[in-house]
């Protein structure tokens, strides 16, 4: 069973996103096909790519050269920096180099667009949706803060479904003004750097030793080895974020593919680790979310 999240369009997003943005597949197309042909062989139905990272082509290649149905597997893409009047070209390439419409359509992040033009933007792609070039593709944001969400919901025909964040435990604090937009207006997060707290933190701080109890019982209950990072992975996914994380290993990725038939966290288990992240303030990508958007006075490093 594939684990899946509902869009407030009434799509059903598959909750787990294997991105060809990261672990040394941006801009390589060969690598990129290589392993997309892994993750999807492997039964992972989301492959999140975008306009920057250059691997649209090869997304589409993976796609063909394991003969899945293209229907059954959701793309996520991006645009990146385009002027208004070059909103169409840009979103017409994007349909041309994945060999069809993506799934989910999102603006990679503000600084893509020019100062002050966040809403006339928006318009424009919701003008593409009208006109049919994107119809049935759902849209989305992506490293907005507050205010870059406020200048979208102020003109919104149609409102984003998604916010591509990095999220993780050890950014709940900071996005609290992000999360409580979400909230109002059903609007989800797309957690990428999922891991971030195990692979890119000093000591794996305060929640490491809570995953690490959580996999011993899921062990137990699933009668396998479960690795703590694939128990984030769910804790991401029952807090009701969609989980792009990424690999190009076939063991991760088989481990990654697993993931939606473990155990579900207990509810308990998914507050513990939302209260020990909520403690320390850590992020990796640091050229997001923190420009005119102020860090919340925690440590960072216990
Ligand atoms: N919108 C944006 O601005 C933005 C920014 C960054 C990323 N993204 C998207 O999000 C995707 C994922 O980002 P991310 O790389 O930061 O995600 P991540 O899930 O935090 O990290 C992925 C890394 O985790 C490692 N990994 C996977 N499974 C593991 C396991 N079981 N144990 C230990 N390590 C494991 C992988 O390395 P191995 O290959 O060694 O397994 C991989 O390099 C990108 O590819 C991209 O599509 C979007």
């Amino acid at each position: 069973m594939t684990r899946t999240i509902k869009l407030s369009d009434g799509k059903s997003i598959p909750a787990l996103g294997w991105g060809n943005g990261s672990g040394g597949l941006n801009g390589k197309n060969d690598p990129a096909v290589v392993a997309g042909v892994e993750a999807l062989n492997a039964g992972l139905k989301h492959i999140d790519t975008a306009e920057l990272y250059k691997t649209e082509k090869a997304t589409a290649e993976a796609i063909e050269k394991t003969g899945v149905n293209r229907k059954d597997i959701w793309i996520t893409t991006k645009n990146k920096k385009a002027d208004p009047e070059a909103v169409r070209a840009t979103v017409e390439e994007r349909i041309s180099f994945l060999g069809g419409k993506p799934d989910l359509l999102l603006i990679h992040n503000p600084f893509v667009i020019e100062e002050g033009k966040i809403g006339q933007y928006w318009t424009l792609l919701e003008d593409l949706v009208y006109d049919g070039t994107l119809e049935g593709v759902s849209l989305g944001v992506s490293n907005f803060r507050p205010q870059d969400l406020q200048d979208v919901l102020k003109v919104a025909r149609i409102k984003p479904v998604v916010n591509q964040l990095e999220f993780h435990p050890y950014v709940l604090s900071h996005l609290e003004p992000v999360l409580a937009i979400h909230a109002q207006n059903g609007i989800r997060v797309e957690a990428y750097g999922p891991l971030t707290p195990l692979l890119r933190h000093p000591t794996g701080g305060p929640i490491k030793p809570i995953l690490e109890r959580i996999s011993g019982r899921l062990e137990k209950e699933a009668g396998k080895p479960v690795d703590i990072a694939n128990v984030l992975q769910l804790w991401t996914i029952q807090y009701g974020a969609v989980a792009v994380t990424t690999s190009t290993k076939p063991d991760n990725i088989k481990k990654l593919a697993e993931v939606d038939s473990l155990p579900d966290l207990t509810s308990e288990e998914v507050k513990e680790i939302e209260e020990a992240g909520k403690k320390i303030h850590f992020r990796h990508y640091k050229e997001h979310m923190t420009k005119d958007f102020p860090e919340p006075d925690l440590p960072s490093d216990l």
